[in-house]
């Protein structure tokens, strides 16, 4: 009987280890991702990571909504952070890093940080967000580049537009014309702020140059905002404005991307992130379609970098989300999920080897940026001012382009007021 007892006692004792083990060892090999990649190509590189890290033992929690840009993913994370329940790791964008490690709500990585030496493979460009008052808070998994157009190369040899007609945005703009008499859209474009405002920084820079981009959107400098050459820049915009199709308003970027990968449209300015629809939809670059910077934005790199912002969770969680950062930060690993995701690596040290046409020239121009400062962070997508600053932004450019009444004056000099209110 007594025997029996402790046999009962044993098994007992045993299930409750072994339970205590199982539920501890789920806890730390899981992470909850929170992100917008839901797109074709966005979801594609997502699976990338997702293969890397079940590879690794990590199951993988997630946590997506929808939406270009991140706007609403940010808002879905206030909710999730206000309600105790954060997910483990979130893609984010500049200024918004630093915001929420201000707020104290962001993890302290330094530890594999030191170990795997991320001070001298990442670049400086990217670090300036990737850490706060000295601490790294977040693992920069991509640099993407705004001033980018994708266009059909089907479409441009039918129209007849050459290479050499893409050299200046003025004979850019003359060639979408070209386009549009053809009987195709020229702009492919969705009507979303942020979409247009990813196109009205490169316009920006092809006004204006490397100096007047700096003084307005790095520096924000109200006077700059309001002077002829920014009327001049939202001149130029009207004329783009004036190359959309009926049906722009609200389209999601995907969508708008599929028009030139199906031949209704010849061009889009958007963000590296587009090539990943392409490459998703099986096509080539320079066979099927084409890559090359906004004119007269030839020697920039717009930037910006999605970054896996680690959020400070329970002792439990901890393993698992280091295990992350190490992962989205190894070499190989920033290989293959920037050929899908359309970006190059935030690492400096990655052979170009497995990259496209498209990329390794991308990989060039970001390192000749980086050299000659010519590498600066986009506006529209939160690496040149604070959230309050980009949003006062988003709302003057989409409505200049929506009010065909509204003049250039009268937009720079909102935008120049709309900066100065919300700026600290
Ligand atoms: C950007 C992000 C990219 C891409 C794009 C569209 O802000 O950096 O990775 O996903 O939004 O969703």
């Amino acid at each position: 009987m007594i025997l029996y007892k402790k046999h009962i006692l044993i098994a007992i004792v045993s299930i409750f280890i072994a339970s205590f083990f199982t539920l501890s060892l789920s806890a730390a090999e899981e992470v909850e991702v929170h992100h917008w990649w839901t797109s074709g190509g966005e979801a594609a590189a997502l699976q990338v990571l997702k293969k890397d890290l079940e590879n690794k033992g990590i199951t993988w929690k997630d946590s997506g909504v929808a939406g270009g840009g991140g706007a609403q993913a940010m808002t879905a994370l206030k909710a999730r952070i206000s309600a105790g329940t954060p997910p483990t790791a979130v893609q984010m964008l500049g200024f918004d890093i630093n915001d929420w490690a201000e707020l104290g709500y962001l993890a302290d990585l330094n530890n594999i940080a030191k170990e795997d030496n991320w001070d001298s493979v990442i670049p400086k460009a990217l670090q300036r967000f990737s850490k706060y008052n000295g601490v790294w808070v977040a693992a920069p998994v991509n640099v993407h580049s705004v001033n980018w157009v994708w266009g059909n190369r089907e479409i441009l040899s039918k129209v007849g537009v050459k290479k050499s007609d893409l050299k200046t945005w003025d004979n850019f703009i003359k060639a979408a014309k070209k386009v549009q008499a053809a009987g195709y859209i020229a702009f492919a474009h969705g009507g979303q702020d942020w979409q247009d405002a990813t196109v009205f920084d490169s316009i920006i820079y092809a006004t204006g140059g490397r100096d007047f981009y700096i003084k307005t959107m790095i520096e924000q400098d109200t006077n700059a905002i309001k002077s002829a050459t920014m009327r001049r820049a939202f001149d130029r915009f009207r004329e783009f404005g004036n190359l959309l199709d009926d049906n722009f308003s609200g389209r999601e970027w995907s969508q708008t991307t599929a028009l030139v990968i199906n031949g209704e449209a010849a061009f889009q300015i958007m963000g590296d992130w587009a090539k990943g629809e392409f490459v998703k939809a099986g096509k080539k670059p320079n066979s099927d379609f084409v890559c090359f910077r906004v004119p007269g934005t030839q020697e920039a790199v717009l930037f910006n970098s999605d970054q896996f912002a680690m959020i400070e969770v329970g002792d439990n969680r901890r393993d698992a989300q280091e295990a992350m950062a190490k992962a989205v930060m190894d070499p190989s690993f920033q290989s293959t999920f920037n050929v899908v995701k359309g970006s190059v690596p935030a690492r400096v040290d990655v052979p170009n080897t497995a990259f496209d046409f498209c990329g390794k020239k991308g990989m060039l121009q970001l390192a000749t940026a980086n050299n000659n400062n010519t590498m600066l962070g986009s506006m529209a997508h939160g690496h040149a001012g604070k959230p309050a600053i980009k949003n006062a932004y988003f709302d003057v450019v989409t409505t200049f382009l929506n009010d065909a009444s509204m003049s250039s004056r009268e937009a720079s000099s909102n935008l120049a007021n709309a900066i100065f209110a919300a700026q600290e």
